[in-house]
């Protein structure tokens, strides 16, 4: 039995993401890969309350703390009182009887197309449905999160929430059930962060505007687009590794083309390719944001100095692998702490 000076302490994470190849084509139906970027992530603890004090949701990084049903918020705080209502309309509980501390922590870079709002409200939901016992299903927090991208972003194709659910690569085609790809080996990655925020709202809303003036041109990208994502992916399952460095390269040259890119992505893709990346593209929306270079062990360094001195503001390694991430819910989840 819990003791009065024990209480409920529940903790679930969910990864960053980079989309490896076929952002923009996928809001057409194209399909995209993407990846977790598993040492970045955001952690959502949720611990009991004394009776009658209510929710209280805490953004820590941001130093701010809100009422955790309605009351005065900033946009970051109704995101979270929107995540927070979601999950427990799902659950079908009552937040008038609920009395938590619901604290969010996150070390994915903002604004920066690596999935940290869709990260953040995957780690809350999963956390408060584990807190009251429920092990949300990926399909059906998948679909809640969702929601809240739809907040963030207008009209987001669902790649973002699908990859931060799963923890695991996938192969993604709008309004089709996503499959986890088995990636052979390991792939070592650089994110190169831009320092600028990606516009990916405005990006997305540009690229419909030419598609609205120019469809075949658009559709023409979109095309050859899509049969890069279909040869990267039977070089992740050939193992033919070596092939997807050039099938970046040619992603980002049809990216740029339909206007995406900016000059300070172009200045890292070109300095990480001049010192020996594999391949290098944009990564997400674009027009800022990150860039992302496949290395090997031999020029990891050279590209990470490279990318530092062209202006990056961080370079982030990751590994992308076939192993599947799991639940995201951390070991000491439903125990309890005697804090
Ligand atoms: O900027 P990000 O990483 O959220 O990626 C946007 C990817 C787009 O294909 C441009 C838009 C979308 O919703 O898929």
């Amino acid at each position: 039995m819990r003791s009065s000076s024990q209480r409920l302490v529940t903790t679930a994470t969910a990864p960053g993401k980079t989309i490896l190849f076929g952002e923009h084509a996928v809001v057409y139906g194209r399909p995209a890969i993407a990846v977790p970027v598993s040492g970045r992530r955001a952690r959502v603890t949720v611990a009991d309350l004394p009776a009658a004090t209510g929710i209280r949701l805490v953004a820590r990084d941001l130093g701010k703390r809100y009422a955790g049903a309605g009351g005065d918020a900033d946009d970051d705080g109704r995101f979270l009182q929107a995540a927070l209502a979601l999950v427990l309309g799902e659950l079908g509980v009552d937040s008038a009887v609920l009395d938590i501390e619901v604290t969010v922590e996150s070390d994915i870079p903002i604004a920066r197309g690596m999935g940290s709002g869709a990260a953040v409200s995957a780690a809350l939901m999963r956390a408060v449905a584990a807190h009251l016992g429920v092990a949300l299903e990926r399909e059906r927090l998948s679909a809640l999160v969702f929601t809240t991208e739809k907040m963030l972003h207008g009209n987001p194709s669902g790649i973002d929430n699908t990859t931060v659910v799963y923890d695991q690569p996938v192969w993604f085609v709008h309004g089709e059930r996503p499959e986890p790809l088995s990636v052979p080996g390991r792939l070592t990655l650089l994110i190169g962060d831009t320092g600028v925020p990606a516009r990916t709202r405005e990006s997305v809303a540009m690229v419909k505007g030419r598609h609205q003036e120019t469809p075949e041109v658009l559709e023409g990208c979109f095309d050859a687009i899509g049969e890069i994502v279909y040869q990267a992916r039977e070089a992740l399952s050939s193992g033919a590794l070596e092939k997807l460095g050039p099938l970046m390269d040619q992603n980002h040259a049809l990216l740029a083309a339909i206007g995406v890119s900016s000059p300070e992505l172009e200045l890292l893709v070109r300095a990480a390719r001049d010192a020996g990346a594999l391949g290098a593209k944009l990564s997400g929306g674009g027009m800022g944001g990150c860039m992302i270079a496949l290395v090997d062990d031999r020029q990891r360094e050279a590209v990470r100095e490279a990318l530092q001195s062209s202006g990056a503001t961080q370079v982030i390694p990751t590994h992308v692998s076939g192993e599947v991430g799991g639940s995201g819910l951390q070991a000491g989840q439903g125990c309890y702490d005697a804090r």
